[in-house]
């Protein structure tokens, strides 16, 4: 979501004016669009604004996003590089708001809620697939999450404009969109009418020349039937479900939160692999919650090694203030979250590359992203959302099929099957 909104960023920048350049040294105006979910997502920043401030010569600096939410005018006061703090809510006038800081510091942030930043100007970081939010907020409360403090509570898009969008997106050569929301799956409670992410998500799948349709972040209470029967039904829902788990203590989820139990969640992962055949299942799992035992641990891994995820990202605890979770007894201690962490990842990674592998030797439709960070290489993905790393000289349209020749401990390497394109698609 933050990328997203950072494609709107350049978007209005963009339309006043203001180009791109290869370094922030050479920046008339840094913008930083931060992350509070961690907190070493806000000492990154902290160390970036650091790095700035050694400088002599810099352009005007910027903060937005969820610490600025947060943290409001205490980020000028704490950083003497900042010149302006302001809410994305009103980003449509941050060219103004940048004239204005150049002759005193400024902090605009405010109501969140209103934020609505949907149609104003995006560079989009690809010609072919797109984010689309569908929502904005978040109406759960998890123990641990600073979210719905900083992103306020659910406010889902009419559904007419989110379809009317995807639209204009395949008009201008988009094959791919990417659902976006806090909770996609209880999308339209907040709309008056009987808008339900089901129905949003067949309307999505319908529209005239869309060819792949995902979605994510699924939360496990409202992952309903009625979607997996779109995600089986429908040719353009890929199989592709992000569904954090955090853990498989029923203890620690209730402590969370969450609102389901392991069996729940177990059940409902062999229920979605039935109705979408050959699904990718992605979770996250938070290692080191307040008053998690070894114990506790243990029914986390087990879960990791039953539910066999295609990949797991794992984190470590961080206390985030305001959190219930932060007033919560039972800290782990910090060696001890780490070791959970590492042997956590190593399992996962064991799992995540046979995964991989026994996609080596299929056919797979991938759609082109770009160049790889590395090499002569594009970057792809498949409809399970996997990378697949392809040599750039035999492919010559957006979705080509391609033979999976290898797998590394993250990515697919492949190769293109013939010249032809997959469902006609020209280059
Ligand atoms: N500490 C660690 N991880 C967190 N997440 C959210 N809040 C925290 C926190 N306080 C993780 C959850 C969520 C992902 C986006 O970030 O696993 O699914
Ligand atoms: Fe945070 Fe829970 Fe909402 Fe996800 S569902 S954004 S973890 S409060």
């Amino acid at each position: 979501m933050n990328l997203h909104d950072s494609e709107h960023i350049a978007g209005v920048l963009q339309s006043a004016g203001y180009r791109p350049v290869d370094a922030p040294e050479h920046a008339g105006v840094v913008v930083f669009n931060t992350c509070s979910v961690r907190a070493s997502a806000e000492d990154r920043v902290w160390g970036n604004l650091g790095a700035l401030a050694s400088r002599d010569k810099r352009g005007i600096v910027a903060v937005c996003g969820c610490m600025a939410e947060r943290l409001g005018s205490q980020i000028l006061e704490r950083s003497r590089v900042v010149d302006l703090v302001f809410s994305v809510g009103v980003l449509a006038s941050l060219p103004e708001l940048i004239d204005e800081c150049a002759h005193s510091r400024m902090c605009e942030t405010g109501n969140v809620q209103d934020a609505s930043i949907d149609c104003l100007p995006t560079v989009r970081r690809g010609d072919r697939a797109a984010w689309v939010p569908v929502s904005h907020g978040c109406d759960n409360q998890c123990a641990y999450c600073v979210v719905p403090a900083v992103r306020g509570p659910e406010r889902s898009r009419p559904s007419e404009e989110i379809v009317a969008e995807v639209e204009d997106l395949v008009g201008e050569g988009v094959l791919e969109v990417v659902l976006l929301g806090q909770n996609v799956n209880s999308y339209g409670r907040d709309l008056s009418g009987n808008a339900t992410f089901a129905s949003l998500l067949r309307d999505v799948c319908r529209v005239q020349g869309i060819t792949r349709v995902k979605f994510e972040t699924s939360h496990p209470r409202d992952l309903g039937e009625d979607i997996l029967e779109v995600m089986g039904g429908e040719p353009s829902a890929c199989e592709y479900l992000h569904m954090p788990v955090q853990s498989g203590s029923d203890r620690i989820l209730a402590a969370m939160n969450r609102g389901y139990t392991r069996d729940g969640y177990l059940d409902l992962i062999e229920t979605a692999r039935r109705m979408v055949p050959g699904l990718t299942l992605t979770t996250d799992i938070i290692v080191g919650f307040p008053g998690e035992t070894v114990e506790d641990y243990l029914m986390t891994r087990d879960l990791v090694l039953q539910a066999s995820f295609d990949a797991a990202y794992v984190f470590l605890y961080s206390q985030r203030e305001g959190t219930p979770a932060a007033s919560m007894e039972g800290e782990v201690t910090e060696p001890e979250k780490h070791r959970r962490f590492e042997e956590l990842v190593g399992l996962q990674d064991e799992i995540t590359g046979n995964s991989l592998s026994m996609l080596v030797g299929t056919e797979q439709e991938v759609l082109v992203e770009g160049p790889a960070r590395r090499g002569d290489l594009l970057s792809a993905r498949t409809r399970g959302h996997r990378v697949v790393l392809i040599g750039a000289q035999d492919i010559r349209c957006p979705l080509p099929r391609v033979l999976i020749t290898a797998a590394g401990r993250h990515a697919l390497r492949g190769t293109a099957i013939d010249r032809s394109c997959a469902r006609g698609q020209a280059g």
